[in-house]
């Protein structure tokens, strides 16, 4: 495929990996780091992504925040929904917004002190914080699990919520209600 015999260690035969990106700088970077027997690399929008039932697991990490419009947003989401194979997973990791002005006060000022504890100086972690609203458009994590839902996921769970980020999980399923994944406790 590239000339490079390795493939991505301990991925099942057959299997291959596709990484996709609106930019085409940022897949140089994966193309470097990944320059493997079974990965291949797209460019495109998740809002332009066509593939259908091709995917066990696809993972969108922190690319589904710069659209204003929440159309955008399931758009992309429901791409991936179409992409994935039945009982197909979804893993996403986003930025989240508060429900009110003293919690969004709260939450930046608790994330700008946490990264001045790593390091970060005063400037440089209060212009970090500033982006919020202005660079990317957070929205609460019940908007974020509706967008999945309107994407077609009709299993939505949180995986991992921290410093105003959250991790979400989406399984395609054609069951209404799946006992196969329910557990008995
Ligand atoms: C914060 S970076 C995350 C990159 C990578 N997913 C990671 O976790 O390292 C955001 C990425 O989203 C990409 N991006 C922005 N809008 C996009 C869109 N509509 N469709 C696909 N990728 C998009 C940008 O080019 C950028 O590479």
């Amino acid at each position: 495929m590239h000339g490079n015999e390795k493939a991505i260690p301990g991925a099942k035969s057959g299997s291959r990996f596709v990484f996709c990106d609106i930019s085409t700088e940022m897949l140089a970077i994966s193309k470097d780091r990944f320059h493997l027997t079974n990965t291949q690399f797209i460019t495109s929008s998740g809002q332009e992504l066509s593939y259908k039932e091709e995917f066990d697991v696809i993972t969108a990490i922190q690319v589904n925040h710069y659209g204003t419009l929440d159309d955008e947003r399931a758009k992309a989401v429901q791409n991936s929904y179409n992409a994935l194979k039945n009982d197909g997973i979804f893993i996403t990791f986003e930025n989240y917004s508060l429900y009110s002005n003293v919690g969004e006060t709260l939450y930046l000022r608790r994330w700008q002190n946490y990264q001045m504890q790593q390091g970060k100086s005063m400037e440089s972690s209060r212009e970090h914080v500033g982006r919020y609203g202005k660079d990317y458009y957070p929205i609460s994590i019940s908007e974020h699990m509706e967008v999945m839902k309107a994407g077609g996921f009709n299993v939505v769970e949180i995986l991992w919520v921290s410093y105003l980020q959250v991790g979400l999980l989406g399984i395609k399923t054609w069951e209404q209600e799946n006992s196969r994944l329910r557990v008995d406790v």
